[in-house]
């Protein structure tokens, strides 16, 4: 397998473990978010002695800053197959600010208009719409994979009513991808447009706006740079120019405007319209830096990279005793999937692994939620009832039963031999193999041993740039 490792920061780095000892940190974690490509790090060192002030400066550094953030807007438009004149690239923060920027500019009809997502999301991709539209959930099968008869029925039953279908394209839970091309041709032969939230699925495939008049083509599309190696607070909406032209911007301030009377404004065209305020031009150059180099590495190398991992992964896992795996457990099934895994131990609270793995292995992995609590609960089958009642525990203050899964999502730099590692750390807690004196708190869940010092400030203080 190739080996991409020095193309990334700080993966050698050594964390201290509760027995007093060190080890190379492995992070399985990356579907929350990456380390960063070293040719992003690069791009920013590079660009910060020409920082300078962007769009509204005539000094050489200011048109230089422009320059370099209208250059990273065409990266980003190249990276997901956006036809320039018909969509804009705007940058925000990340998915969960790209999301609810369409939800406030998208022209919904909140008395009439319907929002198709499913039960499968991200709750970036969904509370954002039950703010401006009438959400409809489609049904997820067992494994929770999206019930496509069910989306066809909803499309049929709520037809002219259909405003947006936004789906995620890959789950941060369960590594499933939607069929999202499908959906799109499904909702533009309604009269609806589709917006597909790619945050998960950027780092792992490559992604083709396609052309508007091709019926499968994608409305709009969100991604985040901190899950594609560039961790400096960028990410993108990348949308329909003709959405963005209506109505007024969301927020409003400096940059989006062409004039100011004290009675009226005449807006400035998108993208600028939909960038309040001065942007974070180094975060949006570190991103399309990283993108350029993804794309240099190649989809198709990365996607059977990962597949590989994944394919391991469910090999070993499938051999603990008391695991359960969701989603879908088939080694043999990994190329049409994300590398995120999750399972569960039976008799062992998901808090607790997550703890294990990190105070006694140096692994961090995600537990928990994954901020898809309509998701995990479908997952684990839990009755209303149940749920009700773990909601009013926890609505008390009391997280010590919070439901949760543990999860391992891979990126592009991690091993086999990582995974080994894992499994070995995996099946001595299984065994009952740690020494740690762990307690729970009740107020959040989390597990911690009894006497551990995590000493930050030797690694890392801001006291230190004073
Ligand atoms: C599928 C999906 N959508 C949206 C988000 C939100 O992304 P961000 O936290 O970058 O806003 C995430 C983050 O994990 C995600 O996995």
């Amino acid at each position: 397998m190739e080996n991409y490792r020095n193309l990334f920061e700080g993966l050698d780095l050594e964390v201290p473990l509760l027995d007093g000892s060190k080890t190379r940190y492995i992070n399985f974690d990356n579907a929350a978010s990456t380390p960063a490509i070293k040719t992003s790090l690069d791009a920013l060192n590079d660009f910060l002695m020409f920082y300078s002030s962007v769009h509204r400066g005539t000094g050489y550094k200011s048109q230089l800053s422009t320059y370099a953030y209208e250059e990273a807007r065409h990266v980003i438009c190249d990276f997901v197959g956006a036809n320039p004149q018909d969509h804009n690239v705007v940058f925000v923060k990340n998915t969960t600010e790209a999301l609810n920027k369409l939800a406030r500019r998208f022209p919904f009809t909140k008395e009439r208009d319907v929002l198709i997502t499913s039960v499968m999301e991200h709750h970036s991709n969904d509370l954002p719409w039950r703010q401006t539209a009438n959400v409809v959930h489609v049904k997820l099968k067992k494994d929770g994979s999206l019930d496509l008869a069910d989306l066809e029925k909803k499309l049929a039953e709520y037809a002219d009513r259909v405003a947006l279908v936004s789906i995620t394209g890959g789950s941060n839970v369960t590594g499933f991808i939607n069929p999202f091309y499908d959906i799109a041709e499904q909702a533009h032969a309604i009269g609806a447009q589709i917006c597909v939230d790619c945050a998960q699925l950027a780092p792992h495939r490559a992604i083709d706006m396609l052309e508007l008049d091709d019926p499968r083509h994608l409305d709009y599309v969100s991604i985040s740079a901190h899950k594609l190696y560039a961790p400096f607070g960028s990410g993108a909406l990348i949308g329909r120019r003709d959405t963005f032209l209506q109505g007024e911007p969301d927020m409003v301030g400096g940059g989006v405007v062409e004039i100011v009377t004290l009675d009226d404004v005449y807006w400035a065209e998108p993208p600028d319209k939909e960038e309040a305020g001065s942007p974070n031009h180094v975060g949006a150059i570190a991103f399309a830096a990283a993108v350029k180099k993804l794309v240099s590495i190649g989809y198709d190398k990365i996607a059977a990279h990962e597949a590989k991992l994944t394919a391991h992964a469910l090999r070993k896992l499938s051999e603990i005793p008391r695991i359960v795996i969701y989603g879908d457990d088939n080694p043999k099934k990994t190329t049409d999937r994300l590398g995120v895994v999750p399972f569960s131990l039976e008799g062992i609270n998901h808090f607790k692994v997550a703890a294990i793995l990190s105070y006694e292995f140096g692994i961090g992995v995600r537990n928990g939620c994954f901020c898809a609590h309509p998701l995990i609960l479908h997952l684990l089958q839990y009755s209303e009832e149940k749920a009700k009642e773990l909601q009013a525990e926890m609505m008390a203050g009391n997280n010590v039963n919070k439901p949760g899964l543990i999860r391992m999502s891979f990126g592009i730099y991690n091993t086999i031999q990582e995974i080994d590692i894992f499994i070995t750390a995996i099946k001595k807690i299984t065994a009952g193999e740690y020494f740690g004196d762990y307690v729970q708190d009740v107020p959040t869940g989390e597990f911690h041993p009894k006497g551990w010092e995590p000493k930050f400030e030797k690694y890392f203080s801001i006291e230190n740039y004073g």
